[in-house]
C-alpha cells in the first residue's frame, strides 16, 4: 500500500526544491532511495537524461525500481535498447501497458487512432497507464529538464500534486535533470558508453511512439519531430496533474 507523502506541505517542499539544486545528481537520487525506498520509481522512455540518472543510481548501488510506459507502438529500436540496458546495467525495467490492446483500441475507438484523435490515444496508451502505476508510489521520479521546452522551464527538482482529490492523496514529482542541457546529458553517455537508442544518429531528437514521431534538424527544438501536424506538443503525462502545490 501506498503511503502518502502527508509530511510534505507546499512550503516544505519549495524549501527541500532549494535544497536539492544544490546537491549533486548522485545525492538527490540518494535522499529520495533513503527517504522512500520502492515507493519512489524511475519512469523512462531511454532518452538521454533517463539514462544519465539511472547510471548514476547503479553506480552508487541506489536501487530504485524503473518502470516504462510501453504503449504497444514504440519503436524496435527502443524495444531492443531496453534489453540492451537491463544487461549493461544488470537490473530489470518495468513494462507498464495500456489496458486496451491495440485491436480493441481499434475496434472500439477507431483504426490508427493516433491520426485522428492522439490526445484519446495518449490518455489510453500513455496517461491511464501512468496513473495506474502512481498508485502504488509516492514519489514519481523523471527525466524532465527545463530546456526542453518553454512550458518545461519553470520546471522545479522537487514539486508536489495532488493526485487524487477525493481521497486527498497527493503525489511528489522529483526531477533531478531539470538543470543538465543537452550538450552535458550526450557528453556524459559517450564518456561512460552508455548504450542509447540508435534513432538519435539518425536525426531523431526526441523519440515518443513510432506513429508519432519524425526526424528533426539541428536547429529544430529539442522536442521538434512529435506529433507533426498537430498543435500537440504534450502527451498528457506532465501535464495531467495540472500545476503543482
Ligand atoms: S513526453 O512523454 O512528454 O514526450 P519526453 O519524451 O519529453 O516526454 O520525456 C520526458 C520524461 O517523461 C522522461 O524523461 C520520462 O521521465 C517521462 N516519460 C516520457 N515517456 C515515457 C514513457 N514512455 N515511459 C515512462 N516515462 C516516460
Ligand atoms: Fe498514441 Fe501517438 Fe500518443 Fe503514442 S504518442 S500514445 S501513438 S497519439
Amino acid at each position: 500500500m501506498a503511503i502518502d507523502p502527508l509530511e510534505f506541505h507546499s512550503e516544505s517542499v519549495r524549501a527541500l526544491s532549494t535544497e536539492l539544486e544544490g546537491c549533486s545528481l548522485t545525492e538527490v537520487l540518494q535522499w529520495v532511495w533513503d527517504k522512500f525506498g520502492e515507493r519512489a520509481a524511475v519512469g523512462t522512455s531511454f532518452q538521454g537524461a533517463g539514462l544519465v540518472m539511472l547510471h548514476h543510481a547503479v553506480q552508487a548501488g541506489i536501487a530504485l525500481p524503473v518502470f516504462t510506459l510501453d504503449t504497444g507502438v514504440l519503436f524496435r529500436e527502443t524495444l531492443e535498447l531496453k534489453e540492451r540496458l537491463e544487461a549493461f546495467w544488470g537490473i530489470q525495467i518495468e513494462r507498464v501497458e495500456p489496458q486496451l490492446s491495440l485491436e480493441r483500441q481499434a475496434s472500439e475507438l477507431g483504426s490508427e487512432l493516433w491520426k485522428h484523435r492522439p490526445d484519446t490515444c495518449c490518455q489510453v496508451r500513455k496517461v491511464e497507464p501512468l496513473q495506474r502505476k502512481l498508485k502504488d508510489l509516492s514519489v514519481w521520479i523523471t527525466g524532465v529538464r527545463r530546456e526542453q521546452s518553454q512550458t518545461r522551464q519553470q520546471t522545479r527538482i522537487l514539486e508536489l500534486y495532488v493526485f487524487d482529490p477525493l481521497l486527498e492523496r497527493h503525489i511528489l514529482k522529483l526531477n533531478p535533470m531539470v538543470a543538465w542541457s543537452r550538450e552535458a546529458v550526450w557528453e556524459y553517455l559517450h564518456k561512460h558508453g552508455i548504450p542509447y537508442n540508435p534513432l538519435h544518429d539518425r536525426g531523431y531528437r526526441s523519440i515518443g511512439c513510432e506513429p508519432c514521431t519524425r526526424p528533426s534538424g539541428n536547429g529544430d527544438g529539442e522536442r521538434a519531430g512529435r506529433w507533426t501536424g498537430f498543435e500537440k506538443t504534450e502527451c498528457g503525462i506532465h501535464t495531467f496533474l495540472g500545476a503543482g502545490i
